[in-house]
């Protein structure tokens, strides 16, 4: 595995890199979901470029991006395991190099959810993600399922930029007891901790209520979850949305089809999660 620090280190190992490329951008602290993307990753391409960023400029609060998980040492054995071919590991002054002014901004769809509870979050994700595509240049990108925002939003950007990478998005990967695998978990406290598979199981009661047909009006699936979570004094729902899988807009009335997500506070963390309104695939 080659490890490039520098923009001009990683464009020379890329050049030689079999075609076709495969790429998944990553903040680190690896596990099993980001796993997860690289494994499909090197199933489906020749060669494997995996980065490990933890990007300022998509933090709304100081105190998330330093407290954010780091250990790249353990990281790069892990993709190393893998069989990852280069992974970029560059620093913050050669991402943001002085003088550095643009930015990146998908309209409307990163007004709602994430967006209007993270000021400039997508700002940042799109300018870093749009970056990082023009360094590595590969075929195909990997996102997760679990930040579902993101993937609109990068979906919409590779779009409107005529950026040609082909997008594959991968499921959600869970522990046993549904908690949706985050980097940011290990900053749960115990008891954090044991409460926390809540989140995902009132989405799961709510999604087997409209497959079912019990239940198939928005506000009354969103009500179904603010009260099943609501049973956990412990934690505080930032928000629970039923909205269009891809303009985002809240949903009301019958559902047909939609994204219901939601964002939760738990001790100081906060954790998102999601689950797709459509029939079983
Ligand atoms: P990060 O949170 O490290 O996630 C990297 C990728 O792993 C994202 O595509 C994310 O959706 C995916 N992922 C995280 N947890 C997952 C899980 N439990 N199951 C499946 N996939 C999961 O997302 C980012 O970094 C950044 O915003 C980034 C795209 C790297 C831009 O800075």
């Amino acid at each position: 595995m080659i490890v490039c620090r520098t923009i001009a280190e990683l464009r020379a190992a890329r050049a030689r890199l079999p075609s076709p490329v495969g790429f998944v951008p990553t903040m680190g602290y690896l596990h099993d979901g980001h796993l997860a993307l690289v494994r499909r990753c090197r199933a489906e391409n020749a060669a494997t470029v995996v980065s490990i960023f933890v990007n300022p400029t998509q933090f709304d609060r100081q105190d998330d991006f330093a407290g954010y998980p780091r250990d790249v040492p353990r990281d790069m054995g892990l993709l190393d395991e893998e069989g990852v071919n280069i992974v970029f590991v560059p620093s913050a002054e050669e991402m943001y190099p002085p003088g550095f002014k643009t930015i990146v901004r998908v309209r409307e769809i990163t007004d709602v959810l994430e967006g209007a509870h993270r000021p400039g979050h997508f700002d940042g994700v799109a300018t870093v993600v749009t970056k990082l595509f023009n360094i590595v240049m590969p075929d195909r990108a990997y996102f997760g399922q679990k930040d579902a925002q993101q993937v609109v939003v990068v979906k919409r950007l590779v779009a409107d930029l005529n950026i040609p990478i082909e997008l594959r998005v991968v499921p959600t990967v869970r522990e046993p007891d549904g908690l949706a695998m985050s980097s940011r978990n290990v900053r749960l406290s115990p008891e954090g901790r044991r409460v926390a598979p809540i989140l995902y199981r009132a989405l799961s009661e709510a999604q087997a209520a409209w497959r079912s047909g019990r239940e198939r009006d928005a506000e009354a699936l969103r009500r179904l979850v603010r009260a099943r979570v609501g049973q956990e004094p412990r934690i505080r729902l930032e928000y629970v949305s039923v909205a269009h899988r891809e303009t985002l807009q809240e949903l009301n009335g019958e559902v047909t089809d939609g994204l219901l997500s939601l964002a939760a506070w738990i001790d100081d963390v906060r954790l998102i999660d999601n689950v797709i309104l459509e029939e079983e695939p």
